[in-house]
This record gives structure tokens, C-alpha cells and sequence, in this order.
């Protein structure tokens, strides 16, 4: 009896832990007083996404937070109105240089020659700016979206530099760096912040262990907002399954 409270406790505690680390995204903290109502865990590159639609104006408010890949580095939220890819992301990128922050909006054309983008969005929108706090980038904006919009195909992206024209070097070519994009599902259930990484990117989570997940996504789509979560889960759960081990064979 004894044996089995002890395992318990142990169990309970390495769930715990799993669970703190996974608190990333409701213990981001800004400098000025925006408040969001929802807010993603990103699954690549670090990436968090605080934001609030408010559908009778169809308007959604973001801070996009994410550490570039070097110190004088960019990062960039985009919203992508055709597909899920770099070509024809409307996009807010910002870099902090000399202590200055800079905001640019690109609509992306080409994978590498970011000096025929155009600067125009097909999205109107305002009230960007941009901070920096402990090594990242937080982006703040306001995007009108068409009116009964549920759905927004999102892509971030972080960046080692920028030319001496101000324009951004392009990102690592890694899979975290391809894997970066996924539908942001603005009404409804959320069903994925990437719903096709690439194989080896993310180990299978054991989603029935995953306390207040989403409700399982239709087969064939992943559901990457919370496989960040439930990888961390699968840690306490394997390192309570040791311990469990462990006990018995001490006691
Ligand atoms: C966003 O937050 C609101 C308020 O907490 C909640 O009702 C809604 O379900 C959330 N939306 C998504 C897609 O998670
Ligand atoms: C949504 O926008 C409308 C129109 O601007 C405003 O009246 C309302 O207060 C907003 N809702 C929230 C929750 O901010
Ligand atoms: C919609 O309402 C929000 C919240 O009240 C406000 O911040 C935003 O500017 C409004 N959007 C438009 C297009 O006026
Ligand atoms: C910072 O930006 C301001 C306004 O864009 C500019 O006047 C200033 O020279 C910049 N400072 C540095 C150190 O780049
Ligand atoms: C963005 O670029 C595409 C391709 O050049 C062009 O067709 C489109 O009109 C541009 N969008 C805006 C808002 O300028
Ligand atoms: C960025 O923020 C995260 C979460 O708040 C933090 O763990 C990390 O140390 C920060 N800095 C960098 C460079 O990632």
C-alpha cells in the first residue's frame, strides 16, 4: 500500500513538472499592456502566438514572439491568404539594430530576392510595433481580415541578419525552419498549427495523456499546437514509468 502511494506521488509529480514546462505560452510576459484571449505554442523555432479576433470587426490582434537565429537577426509573422508557403505570405518582419527596432511589411514573391517584394499587403494593417526582451522578438499588429474569416493560414520565420539595404538575409534551411507554418484556426476548435510537419520533426505524442487537449483532429491531420505539449507529457510519463520501475524493485 505504501509502495503504491509512494508511486503515486511520484507519478503525480512528474506529471507536474511536464505540465509547468508546458506553461510557456500563459507566462510570456509584455512590457506594455496588450492583453490577447488566446495564445498558441508555435512548434518550431520557439515561436509563441498571442492573439485576439474580435469577429464583428473581423480584426485580429497579434504579438508574434520568437528569438532570431542570431542576436542582430529578424523574425516575421505572415499570413498567407492562397497556400501554406513562403510565396505570397503577407508579412510583418521586424529587427532590432543599434538599439533601434525596425517593422517592415513584405508581400513575399520570391524565395531569395527579397528586393522586388513588394511593401504593400493585401491585408490592411496597423497599430505594428515591436519589442525586444531577453533575446526575442515580440511583434505586435492588427490585421483586418475579410468579414466571417475562421481560419488564416499562418507563417513564421526567424533570420541570422540583415543588409546593409535593410533587407532580410534568408532563414537556415533546416526543417524547423520549413516546418514553421500551419492554419491558425480563429473560430471553432483549433486543429493544428502545423498540420504537415515533415516525419521526422516530431516524435508521436500519447495524445489520450494529454490533460485539456483539444479533442482528437480528424484522421491524417496532426495537431503540432499540442505535440509540443503532449512530447513534454511523454517525458513525466516515461520518467514516472522509471520511477514506478524503480520502486519496485527497491521495495
Ligand atoms: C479563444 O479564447 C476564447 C476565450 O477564452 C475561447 O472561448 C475560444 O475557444 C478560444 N479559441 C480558440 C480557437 O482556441
Ligand atoms: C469588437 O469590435 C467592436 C467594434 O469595434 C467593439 O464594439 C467591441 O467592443 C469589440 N469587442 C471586444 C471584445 O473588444
Ligand atoms: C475592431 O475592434 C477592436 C477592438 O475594439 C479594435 O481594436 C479594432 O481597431 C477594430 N477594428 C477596426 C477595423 O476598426
Ligand atoms: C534609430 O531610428 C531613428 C528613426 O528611424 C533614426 O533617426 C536613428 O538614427 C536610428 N538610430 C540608430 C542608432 O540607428
Ligand atoms: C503581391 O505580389 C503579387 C505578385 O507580384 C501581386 O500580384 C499582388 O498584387 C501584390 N499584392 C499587393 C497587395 O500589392
Ligand atoms: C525567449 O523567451 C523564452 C521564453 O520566455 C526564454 O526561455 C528564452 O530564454 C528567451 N530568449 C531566447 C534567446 O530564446
Amino acid at each position: 500500500m505504501a509502495r503504491l502511494c509512494f508511486t503515486l506521488v511520484i507519478l503525480a509529480l512528474a506529471l507536474l513538472v511536464s505540465q509547468s514546462e508546458s506553461l510557456t505560452c500563459t507566462s510570456q510576459r509584455f512590457t506594455n499592456k496588450n492583453v490577447y484571449t488566446n495564445c498558441t505554442d508555435l512548434s518550431y523555432l520557439n515561436a509563441y502566438l498571442h492573439w485576439t479576433y474580435n469577429t464583428s470587426n473581423s480584426t485580429l490582434s497579434i504579438a508574434f514572439t520568437a528569438p532570431p537565429s542570431k542576436p542582430e537577426g529578424w523574425v516575421s509573422w505572415s499570413i498567407n491568404p492562397v497556400k501554406l508557403s513562403m510565396i505570397s505570405a503577407q508579412a510583418i518582419l521586424a529587427f532590432k539594430h543599434k538599439d533601434n527596432i525596425t517593422i517592415n511589411t513584405y508581400n513575399v514573391t520570391s524565395y531569395d530576392d527579397p528586393t522586388k517584394w513588394g511593401t504593400q499587403l493585401s491585408y490592411e494593417v496597423w497599430d505594428l510595433s515591436a519589442e525586444e526582451y531577453n533575446g526575442n522578438i515580440t511583434i505586435f499588429g492588427k490585421w483586418k481580415l475579410p468579414e466571417k474569416t475562421k481560419m488564416v493560414n499562418q507563417i513564421w520565420q526567424v533570420g541570422p541578419g540583415i543588409t546593409d539595404k535593410g533587407l532580410p538575409l534568408p532563414h537556415d534551411k533546416s526543417l524547423n525552419n520549413f516546418n514553421a507554418k500551419g492554419t491558425l484556426q480563429l473560430l471553432g476548435t483549433q486543429s493544428g498549427a502545423s498540420p504537415t510537419p515533415s516525419p521526422p520533426a516530431a516524435p508521436p505524442s500519447p495524445a489520450g495523456l494529454v490533460p485539456g487537449a483539444p479533442a482528437p483532429a480528424p484522421a491524417g491531420k496532426k495537431k503540432s499546437a499540442s505535440t509540443r505539449i503532449g512530447g513534454r507529457i511523454s517525458v513525466g510519463f516515461y520518467m514516472g514509468l522509471v520511477v514506478i520501475l524503480w520502486s519496485f524493485i527497491v521495495f
